[in-house]
């Protein structure tokens, strides 16, 4: 669960998000966001993942048969195609840096490389061809030989990586401008806006409305804390991401460049910040960390393929490998529209966005709260309170003092605020 929740989410979006929403107060509403929506959404995932022992559809279906509930399920089947679609463009990008770092593409003036190679028609796409096909080979080996064998080994390094290079971030000149604007809150920076965007990035950053969790969950063993489990991956995944603005950030600052300029930022700043050190150091810290970003992508791009193979191959009696051959083929599809929307495409937009961020947006902002919303509805309004909680303490056995307050976070808290940012939003 951590290793998808992990992801591009943290190393990628985070920090530009944070650099167009004012820096730490959006770091404060973010945190927030985690607390008192996103976890109550995790719990209420694990818990119809658990008790239904299924996908999301299968889950659905066997704990209110006979209803329409199962839709939802099948809603959230959907979501993770189109997420992956424009998630795997931007797992490509990190594909082509991590070459770029190790033929020392960085070494020349690395200014204007990265939208030099964003609006080219093929290189984008050959490399977000890889990074499917590396997803896809994951999934086929399975749950336990590949998905859990690949994080256990993945996931702490990620985190020796960061801290590694964020030290190091810190260390760089005029990089403490990047620390203090992680640190130092402006809530006049803040709008309704940016409030919904950080409810969004929480949904986004922790995997959830998506069905990952579900999906992941009902893999999971009946004695397993969920507390712990909910907790463990909240913690570690906004450690990672606050690890990751400390890597971004100062370094943003020491090179003189706007903190808001959107999705280029992790990909223009640093080539630009290797560039400055000494060649050797430069060539090996720039290698570590578009590994560090390609490892989280495939642990997070895994998780999100996993749940429609979970549903075709439980649901639709297929084989995981047909399964994991046709999801991804359409997200590779997909894939290709977002990637040429950076280039031949650019001209096109619909609603004045392009597709890419269309389909960004569609995900994070519109069907990720949606689906978290109908999640925790579903739990707390649907489910009895005696299966809830049955299945949150497992069977009497754990947890049981902090159920209550779980429960009317569940039943109460998170939906009113989803449905609060939302409207804000909207308005
Ligand atoms: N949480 C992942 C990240 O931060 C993205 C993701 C979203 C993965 C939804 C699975 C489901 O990169």
């Amino acid at each position: 669960m951590a290793g998808s929740a992990i992801g591009l989410g943290n190393i990628w979006r985070f920090p530009y998000l944070v650099g167009q929403n004012g820096g730490a107060a959006f770091v404060i509403v973010y945190i927030l966001a985690c607390i008192v929506l996103a976890l109550p959404i995790f719990f209420a995932e694990s818990i119809i993942g658990r008790r239904g022992r299924g996908n999301t559809f299968g889950a659905m279906k066997k704990l209110a048969p006979g209803t329409r509930w199962k839709w939802v399920g099948l809603l959230t089947v959907l979501t993770p195609v189109i997420l992956l679609g424009y998630y795997s463009v931007v797992g490509g990008w990190s594909v082509d840096y991590l070459w770029k770092a190790c033929t020392g593409a960085f070494a020349n003036d690395p200014r204007g490389l990265f939208g030099g190679f964003i609006s080219k028609t093929w290189e984008p796409i050959i490399m977000h061809t890889i990074f499917m096909a590396l997803t896809a080979l994951v999934i086929l080996l399975g749950v336990k030989n590949g998905i859990e064998k690949f994080s256990k080994v993945a996931m702490p390094l990620l985190f020796v990586l960061i801290v590694a290079i964020a030290v190091y971030g810190m260390t760089l000149p005029g990089s403490f401008k990047g620390v203090e604007y992680l640190v130092k809150p402006d809530f006049s920076k803040l709008g309704p806006g940016s409030i919904a965007a950080a409810m969004g990035q929480a949904f986004f950053s922790m995997s959830l409305g998506v069905g990952t969790i579900l999906t992941y969950a009902s893999y999971s063993p009946e004695n397993e804390s969920m507390l712990d489990s909910g907790i463990g991956t909240a913690v570690s995944d906004l450690m990672f991401a606050l690890l990751a603005g400390f890597a971004v950030m100062p370094a943003v600052f020491s090179a003189g460049i706007a903190p808001g300029e959107g999705p280029g930022l992790v990909f223009d700043t640093l080539p630009f910040i290797f560039n400055q050190m000494h060649s050797v150091v430069g060539a090996a810290v720039s290698i570590l960390f578009f590994l560090t970003v390609l490892v989280a992508a495939l642990t997070s791009s895994i998780s999100l393929l996993e749940v429609g193979v979970a549903y075709l191959s439980e649901e639709k009696g297929m084989s995981r490998r047909r399964s994991t051959v046709i999801l991804a083929l359409i997200t590779w599809a997909i894939g290709i529209v977002c990637s040429l929307s950076f280039g031949p495409l650019s001209g096109v937009k619909v609603i004045g966005l392009s597709f890419f961020d269309l389909l960004d947006k569609l995900c994070s902002n519109v069907l990720m709260p949606l689906g978290g919303l109908l999640f925790v509805i579903f739990v707390g309004w649907k489910m009895s309170k005696a299966d809830v909680r049955d299945e949150f303490t497992s069977g009497g056995r754990r947890n049981t003092r902090i159920f209550g307050l779980v429960y009317f976070l569940i039943r109460y808290v998170a939906p009113i605020g989803i449905v609060i940012v939302g409207l804000t939003a909207l308005i």
